[in-house]
């Protein structure tokens, strides 16, 4: 589905009410205030559609004054956050070339979502991993200003391990389930070997417990998975600093492929996938290229400021302009 309006007609508007509709959140802002029509109080989404036969319907609401609220075919959801065990969407906006060009947190937040919903049942992992290690800088800094021994910070040594083991082990099956795919989309959009890198080693406790006088006098802990490099290579290429702007957006793109298609090859219903500007500064073969890939990737809806954008007609196009979409 591609959805044209002119700039400022409210398209990534739209993609953001489906997305907030089917994750509980917005991609683009962690400020629920700012969902809400500037002068109202509320917001509403409701979406009703099919995941492969079943009938679907969410409902989500969020006001200035009230809690965040969802619910699914009518029974409500624990957490409007928790749409998201339930419904896959993948997203593209041009925010996220930061996970090509931004910092190595960007990358590991990435392949952490994506190890979420390629592997639901450890999809914990990054929290619980996260939890254990601020347990534990919290340790440290008592123990740096005298208040505690050495003694609590034991189990909290133990748990990072353990918890950090486990995390690295799951990154690495993502990266490895991923790296077919992500290889043939590349390939495909003229993007070369397209590898994404991760090979992390989780320090054992003997190696935390080895650095404990610097971590307590810097009050963190200095090694483990929370500092891994996750590194996104075209041909050998780091595209961090030496990827062109097409390339770092055709690299995030094909990351986001072969996601798509291989949560449907693992048994999940198709993702929603939105794609938000993700035509521009892509040449006419490329662009090409990708129109005739997503209409084989399940629902994909895509915006752009108009329909000569996308080389091949789509299967339903809508116009958006400020306040109304119609389509045509
Ligand atoms: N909470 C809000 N209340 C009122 N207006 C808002 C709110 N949030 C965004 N807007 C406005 O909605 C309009 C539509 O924005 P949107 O980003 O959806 O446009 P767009 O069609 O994607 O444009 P572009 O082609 O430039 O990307 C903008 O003018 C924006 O300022
Ligand atoms: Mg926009």
């Amino acid at each position: 589905m591609l959805v044209t309006g002119r700039n400022g007609a409210g398209k990534t508007n739209f993609l953001e009410a489906l997305h907030l509709g089917t994750q509980g959140f917005s991609p683009r802002t962690r400020h629920d205030a700012h969902l809400v029509r500037q002068g109202a109080e509320r917001s509403r989404v409701v979406l009703d559609g099919r995941r492969r036969d079943t009938p679907t319907m969410v409902e989500v609401t969020l006001g200035l004054h009230e809690p965040k609220r969802a619910r699914l075919n009518g029974a409500a959801i624990r957490s409007a956050e928790h749409l998201r065990s339930e419904l896959a969407t993948l997203v593209f906006t041009p925010d996220r070339l930061a996970v090509v060009k931004g910092g190595p947190a960007v990358r590991r937040a990435y392949l952490d979502r994506s190890l979420g919903r390629l592997l639901p049942a450890r999809a914990a992992l990054p929290v619980e991993y996260g939890a254990a290690l601020g347990q534990r800088n919290a340790a440290l800094r008592r123990v740096a200003h005298g208040l505690s021994d050495l003694a609590p910070l034991a189990p909290w040594t133990e748990r990072v391990a353990a918890l950090g083991a486990a995390l690295v082990a799951a990154r690495r099956d993502t990266a490895a389930l991923l790296a077919p795919a992500v290889r043939e989309r590349a390939g495909e959009l003229g993007l070369g070997e397209l590898a994404l890198g991760y090979d992390g080693v989780a320090p054992t406790a003997a190696e935390l417990d080895a650095r404990l006088d610097r971590d307590v006098d810097r009050g963190v802990t200095g090694l483990g998975p929370h500092l891994h490099e996750v590194s996104i290579r075209a041909d050998g290429r780091d595209l961090r600093t030496l990827g062109s702007q097409g390339e770092q957006r055709l690299a995030v793109l094909s990351l986001l492929l072969a996601e798509a298609e291989l949560l449907t090859a693992r048994g999940h219903a198709p993702p929603l996938v939105l794609l938000d500007d993700a035509l521009s500064e892509l040449d006419e073969p490329r662009r090409r290229v990708l129109s005739e890939r997503l209409g084989r990737t399940g629902q994909t809806v895509i915006t752009a400021t108009g329909a000569e954008a996308m080389p091949l007609a789509p299967a339903q196009l809508l116009v958006v302009t400020p306040g109304a979409v119609e389509a045509v």
